[in-house]
């Protein structure tokens, strides 16, 4: 049971011992059926669990990325057209190790998926929610499972005979060449903080709060700031025309 129907069942039981003292919602609504509860309840985490049952091979998914994915991503993952591309940039030195060396090398050097990928379950979940990007979660078990082995083909972690599906996702995270890679101990955008006209928090990790259970600030603030670079990237949204009528924007004087 993933998270997400733990959390709903724990608030089935919440509303059951409610609904006998009083029931808010009365006549609001229904409860949600298992089938819908399924059909939400897709993410797949780090150990695995939340994996559906499927399984294809490096050869069936080259067919599959050909026709779903090639024409953004490249035939071999290599286009940087449409984002980074998906392969590149890791060695065979790195699946040994668990670590990516290309990633020590400055930070003008381009960073593809499998060089700063650290968790396999990641890939698999994010293809599945949302790829191809023009049509997220229409791919079956079996073409997430066939794009995936595919893209590990490419990036020469398994053979090209290989077949993946639910039982060996395990053995192959134990392979991927930036495993060890993961840290929290600086920040997501370790460059000069907003205030200094940089898009960083000047590397303090932004990840560790602890959450207040007691006298807690009542305002709440969001911290750092999107960069002024970053807002002003598509313009002023306000002064935009759009097909859909007018935007409401943040006007670029309040930066
Ligand atoms: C119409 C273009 C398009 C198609 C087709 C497409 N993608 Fe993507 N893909 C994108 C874009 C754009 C992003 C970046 C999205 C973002 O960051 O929000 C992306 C991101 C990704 C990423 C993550 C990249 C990263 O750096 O985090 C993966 C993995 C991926 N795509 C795999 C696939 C696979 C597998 C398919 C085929 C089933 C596919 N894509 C089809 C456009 C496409």
């Amino acid at each position: 049971m993933s998270r997400y129907s733990e959390a709903l069942l724990l608030c089935a039981l919440l509303a059951g011992s409610a609904a006998a003292a009083e029931d808010p919602f009365q006549g609001i609504g229904r409860a949600a059926t298992p089938d819908e509860v399924r059909a939400w309840d897709i993410d797949v985490r780090a150990d695995f669990l939340g994996l559906p049952a499927g399984s294809a091979s490096v050869a069936e998914g080259k067919q599959i990325f050909a026709e779903k994915c090639a024409a953004c991503h490249g035939a071999e993952g290599e286009s940087n057209a449409m984002f980074t591309p998906l392969i590149g940039g890791t060695d065979a030195q790195d699946v040994e190790v668990g670590r990516v060396q290309a990633l020590s090398a400055g930070p003008s050097r381009e960073r593809t998926v499998f060089m700063k990928t650290a968790t396999l379950s990641s890939l698999f979940d994010y293809i599945q929610r949302a790829m191809p990007w023009t049509e997220p979660k229409s791919l079956q078990p079996d073409e997430v499972y066939g794009v995936l082995a595919y893209l590990l083909n490419l990036a020469q972690i398994v053979p090209a005979d290989f077949v993946l599906n639910q039982a060996n996702m395990a053995e192959v995270q134990a392979l991927l060449p930036n495993r060890n890679g993961m840290t929290n101990d600086h920040g997501l955008w370790p460059g000069a903080p907003a205030s200094q006209g940089g898009m960083g928090n000047g590397g303090t990790p932004d990840v560790q709060a602890e959450a207040c259970m007691q006298d807690c600030s009542e305002e709440i603030k969001l911290s750092p700031p999107v960069p002024p670079p970053m807002r002003q990237a598509q313009g002023n949204p306000a002064e935009q025309n759009r097909s859909f009528g007018a935007v409401r924007g943040t006007p670029l004087s309040t930066n």
